[in-house]
C-alpha cells in the first residue's frame, strides 16, 4: 500500500478552479480531472470532504449597490451549483458522494448534519458541503475551516491557482519568494492572502494545518494528501 499522511482531509477548491481557462461557469473537463484526482485519494483509503467556492458564477462584489447579505446569499447558491457539478463528475467515475447544504434545499441535497457527514466519510463517501456556512459575511474558506473542525479533518488542502504562499504577488513581482512553511501568526501579522483572517483564526484556534498548493499541476491533490513536500504548510510551528 502507498504511504499516506492524512486519514481525513478537507479539500477546498475555489470556484474559479472549476471554470478552467474560460474564467466563468463550469468547465466539465476540468471538473472531471479534479474528480479523477479525488478518486486517487479515495482509492488510497483517505476520507475526503470538499468545499467549493462560487466565484466562477457569482462574486459578492459584482453586486455594486446590492445589499451585502443578498449578494452573499447569491454566492451561497452558486456554491450549491458547483457542489452538484462536482458530485456528478465524481459519480461519473463511480465514487459515492453526498452533498450536504447549510441552507435546506431537501429536494436537491441533504441538509448539513454533522454526525451524518461523519458516517458518510467513514463509509468512503466523498461529502461535499454546499451553501457556505449558511450565513452572510462568511467566506467559503471559513466554511472549509469550520467544517474541517466539525468533522475532525486532519488538514485543509487549499487548492489554488498559485502554487503556494509568497511574500508578494508572484503574478506581479518576479522576485516574489515562496514560503515552505508559515505559522498562523505569520500569516495574520504579515497580512498574507492565504485565507481570510476569520478562516485563518479558526484554523489557529483549532490547530488545523493548512496546505496551500497549486491545482494546475496534475497529480498535486494526491501529493498534498500524501504529505509530499509541495506548496506551503501553515501550522502552529
Ligand atoms: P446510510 O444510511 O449510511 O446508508 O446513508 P444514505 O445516505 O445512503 O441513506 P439514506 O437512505 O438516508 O439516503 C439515500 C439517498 O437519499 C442518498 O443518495 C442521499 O443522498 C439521499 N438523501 C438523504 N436525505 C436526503 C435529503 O434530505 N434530501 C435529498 N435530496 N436527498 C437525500
Amino acid at each position: 500500500m502507498e504511504p499516506k499522511k492524512y486519514k481525513r482531509v478537507m479539500l477546498k477548491l475555489s470556484g474559479e478552479a472549476l471554470a478552467g481557462t474560460q474564467g466563468y461557469g463550469i468547465n466539465f473537463d476540468v471538473a472531471q480531472r479534479i474528480a479523477e484526482e479525488i478518486k486517487e485519494l479515495v482509492d488510497m483509503g483517505i476520507e475526503v470532504a470538499a468545499v467549493v467556492g462560487g466565484g466562477n458564477i457569482w462574486r459578492g462584489r459584482q453586486g455594486n449597490d446590492m445589499d451585502r447579505t443578498s449578494a452573499d446569499y447569491m454566492g451561497m447558491l452558486a456554491t450549491c451549483i458547483n457542489a452538484i457539478a462536482l458530485q456528478e463528475s465524481l459519480e461519473n467515475i463511480g465514487i459515492n458522494t453526498r452533498v450536504q447544504t447549510a441552507i435546506e434545499m431537501k429536494e436537491i441535497a441533504e441538509p448539513f448534519i454533522r454526525r451524518r457527514a461523519m458516517r458518510h466519510l467513514e463509509k468512503g463517501r466523498v461529502v461535499i458541503f454546499g451553501a457556505g456556512t449558511g450565513n452572510p459575511y462568511f467566506s467559503t474558506d471559513t466554511t472549509a475551516a469550520l467544517r474541517a473542525a466539525e468533522i475532525e479533518a486532519d488538514v485543509i488542502l487549499l487548492a489554488k491557482k498559485v502554487d503556494g504562499v509568497y511574500d508578494k504577488d508572484p503574478n506581479k513581482y518576479s522576485d516574489a519568494v515562496k514560503f515552505d512553511a508559515l505559522t498562523y501568526m505569520n500569516v495574520l501579522e504579515k497580512g498574507l492572502q492565504v485565507m481570510d483572517s476569520t478562516a485563518t483564526s479558526l484554523c489557529m484556534d483549532n490547530d488545523i494545518p493548512i496546505l496551500v498548493f497549486g491545482l494546475d499541476e496534475p497529480g498535486n491533490i494526491k501529493k498534498a494528501a500524501s504529505g509530499d513536500k509541495i506548496g506551503t504548510l501553515v501550522s502552529r510551528n
